[in-house]
């Protein structure tokens, strides 16, 4: 009898040998495409990604992921094999500042503390003090003497969010994330009217985050919960929470980690059109073939990783935060 075996399971198969082969992990971002995250060792946000790629014993990382999120890994693992499948697998956000212009944004700032987002190229971690993610950007800026200016790059969003849970007044640099800032407030509204009772998961970087909670605090939007947080934290609150339906403000790739740790509830994007086109740029062939060649690699020059470093470094001490209903 002749086995029949369907494309993607082959390429799955395939990929299976050669992780073992060339003793690699596979990391892959919530965003991902599902059979990709299917596929990999661990699914996470940025800095469970970071964590794993700082502790991982293999030989070969594939970054299932964005250039910069490879890039932190490399830092992380000089010694490494780093692969991206696509390298065109960019980032709007990280697009948005170059280290020439944050360089300049600190000459008018002498003695500034700088904050950089993970979501920056290497160059731009480089001349900052302090990286952070998502799930740890308020306990980094808390951790920062209170008399000190604190420049925070790229994104606003994320930025005015942490200003309101700190109280902390910062310069923020006006970058943001195209699919984020598109998630917009009057669309969310409506999902909220046709779904009473969801609660609420948004990420920081969504442009209707401010508004949003602006409108809960003054009573004008009736709400079950709302949580704002990071991709994991909205990951581990759909499954944590007793609220069965929830409304999900991010890239719509998270959904399928969140059917899979939360079975039986059910999520609805706020807006069907957050999709990341650079997460994805990486499919299952290019995972394949990104083992097959070891390649494409993404490298970071020694005297940039090592000044990134003592920023990223900042960012693992700091750990990630619990998710927690406003
Ligand atoms: P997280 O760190 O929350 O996964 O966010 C990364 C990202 O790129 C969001 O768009
Ligand atoms: Fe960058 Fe936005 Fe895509 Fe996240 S969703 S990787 S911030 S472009």
């Amino acid at each position: 009898m002749v086995a029949i075996v369907d494309t993607e399971t082959s390429v799955r198969m395939r990929i299976d040998e050669l992780r073992r082969e060339r003793n690699a992990v596979i990391l892959a971002h919530n965003y991902q495409l599902p059979e990709v995250q299917d596929a990999a060792d661990f699914v996470g946000d940025s800095l469970g990604l970071s964590q794993q790629a700082a502790a991982t014993d293999a030989d070969v990382i594939v970054f299932c992921g964005v250039h910069f999120m490879a890039e932190t890994a490399a830092i992380l693992s000089p010694k490494k094999v780093v692969l991206l499948p696509d390298l065109e697998a960019g980032c709007s956000l990280a697009g948005t500042i170059t280290a020439e212009q944050l360089r300049q944004w600190k000459a008018q700032h002498p003695g500034a503390v700088v904050v950089s987002y993970v979501n920056t190229t290497a160059e731009v971690k480089a001349e900052s003090d302090y990286c952070c993610t998502s799930s740890n950007a308020e306990a980094v800026v808390r951790s920062i003497p209170e008399d000190r200016e604190i420049l925070f790059c790229p994104d606003m969003f994320l930025g005015a969010h942490v200003e309101r849970l700190t109280g902390r007044r910062m310069h923020i640099w006006m970058g943001e994330c195209h699919v984020h800032a598109g998630i917009d407030p009057d669309r969310l509204a409506a999902k909220r009217r046709a779904n009473p009772g969801a609660e609420l998961l948004i990420h920081p970087e969504c442009g209707c985050t401010t508004s949003t909670l602006y409108r809960l605090s003054s009573g004008d939007l009736d709400g079950a919960a709302t949580v704002v947080t990071s991709t994991e934290g909205m990951v581990r609150r759909a499954a944590t929470s007793p609220a069965q339906t929830f409304i999900v403000a991010t890239e719509v790739g998270i959904m399928h980690r969140m059917a899979q740790q939360a079975p039986g509830k059910r999520f609805v994007a706020a807006s069907d059109d957050a999709v990341c086109p650079y997460m994805k740029r990486i499919t299952l062939d290019k995972v394949l073939m990104s083992l097959e060649r070891l390649s494409p690699r993404v490298t970071v020059e020694p005297a940039i990783a090592a000044r990134a470093r003592r920023a990223i470094d900042r960012m693992l001490a700091a750990g990630a935060a619990p998710a927690q209903a406003r």
